[in-house]
């Protein structure tokens, strides 16, 4: 019998393992009817205890493409969760009804929780301020897709980079590649967390942290913009203070490389001005196509269905 996998981290996958992933994802971009009958009989389940768009629509809209079927939930007060269920109660009793489950919590750890009682495959689908693996999966496969490679980049991200799980999830991964080397960019209130920087220290892999995104613009191969969370703030007026920190718009993008792509795991606010979204280098709807085929390259190989 297979024994039974989850994806909790983006480090759970070796390097090699990612490969196949994304050559499966290519596979699929290429052959969609191909594959539109792998997961007949099959059903995914979605327990979203946070509000999603993209990722919980894209994961069923995976299993879709796969011919299975879903169920869960979007919103936890219509959930049992609303009289007291623990999460570990919870996945014992999806496990009874699905073949698979992608769970998002705004608990860190939450996820994990649930796959350490579980009997089918869990997906961490976002954990608080922790990791969002699959969303990285796609951010690998986008910047793969693009550049042929994921290795040898100067990369810049910026934004809320202390609450933002797809930065954390996406320094993680990038971390185990060949000659990356990071720019945080962020206001002195979001930096990265220290345990990020500690391990890019320890691994020796060059990082820098500054305030001013037009500084280090032209050394960019690619930009990560993200959101400042908003649900992850514990007092409003330091959102509003730093909610429009940074927009990136026509004129900051003149300083950039001619091939420096931008990416940002959406949903946008303020950050990218919409004045962006026709430029050659915007990839950031590119990111939603690709969140798709990852998505079903992820549950085929959960299930272990080739
Ligand atoms: N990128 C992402 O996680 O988007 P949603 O919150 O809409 O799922």
């Amino acid at each position: 019998m297979e024994k039974l996998r989850h994806m909790m981290n983006p480090l759970d996958f070796s390097v090699e393992e990612l490969e196949s992933l994304f050559d499966l994802a290519g596979e699929i971009e290429r052959d969609m009817e191909g594959y539109s009958h792998k997961c007949d009989g099959k059903i995914l389940a979605t327990c979203f205890y946070e509000p999603s768009t993209r990722t919980r629509l894209s994961f069923e809209t995976a299993m879709l493409r796969l011919g299975g079927k879903c169920m869960g939930f979007a919103d936890a007060s219509n959930s049992s969760a609303a009289k007291g269920e623990s999460v570990a109660d919870t996945i014992r009793v999806i496990s009874c009804f699905a073949d698979i489950c992608a769970m998002r919590h705004p608990k860190e750890g939450a996820p994990m929780v649930a796959a350490s009682k579980s009997s089918i495959p869990v997906i961490n689908a976002g954990d608080g301020g922790h990791q969002h693996p699959t969303q990285t999966l796609t951010d690998l496969l986008t910047i793969r897709s693009l550049y042929g490679k994921l290795s040898n980049f100067t990369i810049g991200l910026c934004g809320d980079l202390k609450f933002g799980r797809t930065v954390h999830s996406l320094i993680n991964a990038l971390s185990r590649y060949e000659g990356i080397r990071f720019i945080f960019i962020s206001p002195k209130e979001l930096r990265v967390p220290d345990y990020i920087t500690e391990m890019l220290r320890q691994k020796g892999i060059p990082y820098e942290e500054v305030i001013k995104l037009e500084d280090i613009m032209p050394q960019l191969d690619f930009l990560y913009m993200t959101r400042v969370q908003k649900e992850r703030f514990f007092n409003e007026e330091d959102y509003i203070r730093l909610r429009n920190f940074y927009i990136l718009d026509k004129e900051k993008m003149a300083l950039a490389k001619e091939n420096m792509f931008i990416l940002h795991p959406l949903p946008r606010v303020n950050e990218i001005s919409v004045e962006l979204d026709d430029d050659p280098r915007a990839a950031y709807f590119k990111q939603v196509q690709y969140g798709l085929y990852v998505r079903m390259a992820l549950i085929l190989t959960l299930l272990n269905i080739k």
